[in-house]
Formats: structure tokens, C-alpha cells, sequence
């Protein structure tokens, strides 16, 4: 029986401001590549994370980590956009984080936008790599984690999905004007990001208070799917106090 894991409270830790909630982050990331050199990063993409990135190649320049060993698969991808495309995630990561560090990339994973078919071939991947042992998450106004938005599932694995007009229009910054979002993306599913051994969520700003508290204090269900990760038994929070302003009970 495990089911005594899923009550296991999270670990909540509320900083002063972003840059030092993104340097806690940084400083988990690192710490878990130095215990185990061949850790494999579950990583993510959003305003939220290149500040961790930054901090985290400053911790790689100053000899503080090595990537060397590092196998990464990323959240989610959008739908039909070739990986070279300047607003694509593949590019992103690239640009805040890959090219970079030490790291192999020929392990260094994205699911292919432009083959949803390979979906599953995504979820072998992450099983014949061991599974993933640190996931790092962002959350979406409307309290999505990856690109699972309102209504999926528990049970969800890497699919296709639907992005919501609103996550469009938040979106439609990190695109060129005049360029439409992609309706749709690949994304690991809610189950495949439950199945991580640790989770780290980042949300800074007010912006994201509505969207912490539904999660964390709200009930477990699809109209908020990070509330699925109430039941995960090693799950860290880390906000700014902007983001933690909405908790009825948080700690430092
Ligand atoms: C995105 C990503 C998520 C991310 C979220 C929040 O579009 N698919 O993985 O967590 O939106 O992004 P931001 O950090 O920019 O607010």
C-alpha cells in the first residue's frame, strides 16, 4: 500500500522576491546534478525559468555544477512549428539554456511538435532513461502545468492537446505581432509528470496567486490541474510572495 504518500504535505518556501525564489531553484537543480551526475531533468519553459537558467549557468561557469551527464526531456512543445523557429520551445532552451553548458545533446529531449504520433515513443524514452528525477515546473494563469489545461486528466501521457484562447493570447508575446499561436502543442501528460520521483514548481508574481492557491489549497480536480500534484509525495513550491499571496497558510 502506498496510499499513505499521497497526503504527504508540500514543501512550501516563500522568498522576498523572484530572483531569490529562482536562485533556490537553481541552487535544488544544481545539487541534485552534483548527487547524482546522471540525474535526468524534467525541464520547462516560460518567463519563469529563464531567470533559474541564468543562475544556474552562472553556477556552471563558476565550476559550482557540470551537465556533463545530464539526460533532459522537456514539458512540451508547440504543434507545428519547425524546432528552428525562434518562438519554438526546442529554441528556447537552446538559447537560455543548452548551448550553454556541458551537456550531450543527443540527450536532450523535446517532444516533436511535429509528430504527435511519437507521443508514446516520448513516454518510452523517459522510462528506458530510468524515469525522471527532479521535473521542474511553471504553472499558467488558469493553473495549467506543462500545456495540460483545464479538463485533462489525471491520467493523462504526452499527447496532442488544444491550448485555451487565453493561453494563446498570454502566449502570443513570446511570438513575433502579427503571428498567430499555434493552437495547438505535444505535452507530457499529468500522469508522466506524477511519475517524476521529485517535483520543483516555480510561480512568481501576482499574476500567479489565483492559480497557487486553487493548486495547493483548492480541491484535486481536472478545472485545476496542478492541484493533481496535492498527491505527489515529494513535491516542492516555491514562490515569490507576490505568487503566495493568496495562501491561507505558507511558510519560509
Ligand atoms: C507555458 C508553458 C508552461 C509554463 C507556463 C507559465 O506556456 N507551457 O510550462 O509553466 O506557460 O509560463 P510563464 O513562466 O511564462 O508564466
Amino acid at each position: 500500500m502506498t496510499t499513505s504518500q499521497t497526503n504527504t504535505a508540500p514543501d512550501i518556501r516563500v522568498f522576498a522576491d523572484a530572483a531569490t525564489a529562482e536562485r533556490f531553484v537553481a541552487e535544488h537543480i544544481a545539487a541534485q546534478m552534483r548527487t547524482k551526475p546522471d540525474s535526468v531533468l524534467g525541464l520547462a519553459t516560460g518567463n519563469s525559468m529563464i531567470g533559474v537558467y541564468r543562475q544556474l549557468i552562472e553556477l556552471y561557469r563558476g565550476g559550482g555544477v557540470s551537465f556533463a551527464g545530464l539526460t533532459s526531456f522537456n514539458l512540451d512543445e508547440y504543434f507545428g512549428l519547425p524546432a528552428n523557429d525562434p518562438s519554438s520551445f526546442a529554441s528556447y532552451m537552446r538559447k537560455h539554456l543548452f548551448d550553454l553548458i556541458d551537456a550531450d545533446p543527443s540527450r536532450l529531449h523535446l517532444p516533436d511538435g511535429n509528430s504527435p504520433a511519437a507521443a508514446a515513443e516520448y513516454e518510452d524514452l523517459i522510462a528506458k532513461s530510468g524515469g525522471i528525477d527532479l521535473q521542474l515546473l511553471g504553472i499558467g494563469r488558469n493553473g495549467h502545468i506543462g500545456f495540460n489545461e483545464p479538463g485533462s486528466p489525471q491520467s493523462s501521457l504526452t499527447r496532442l492537446v488544444d491550448l485555451t484562447p487565453h493561453t494563446r493570447e498570454v502566449n502570443a508575446a513570446d511570438f513575433p505581432p502579427g503571428t498567430e499561436v499555434p493552437p495547438q502543442a505535444v505535452t507530457m501528460g499529468i500522469a508522466t509528470i506524477l511519475a517524476s520521483r521529485q517535483i520543483i514548481l516555480l510561480a512568481t508574481g501576482a499574476a500567479k496567486a489565483e492559480a497557487i492557491a486553487q493548486a495547493l489549497e483548492g480541491p484535486m480536480d481536472p478545472a485545476c490541474p496542478a492541484s493533481f500534484l496535492q498527491g505527489h509525495p515529494d513535491l516542492i513550491i516555491v514562490c515569490d510572495t507576490a505568487a503566495a499571496a493568496l495562501l491561507s497558510v505558507s511558510e519560509g
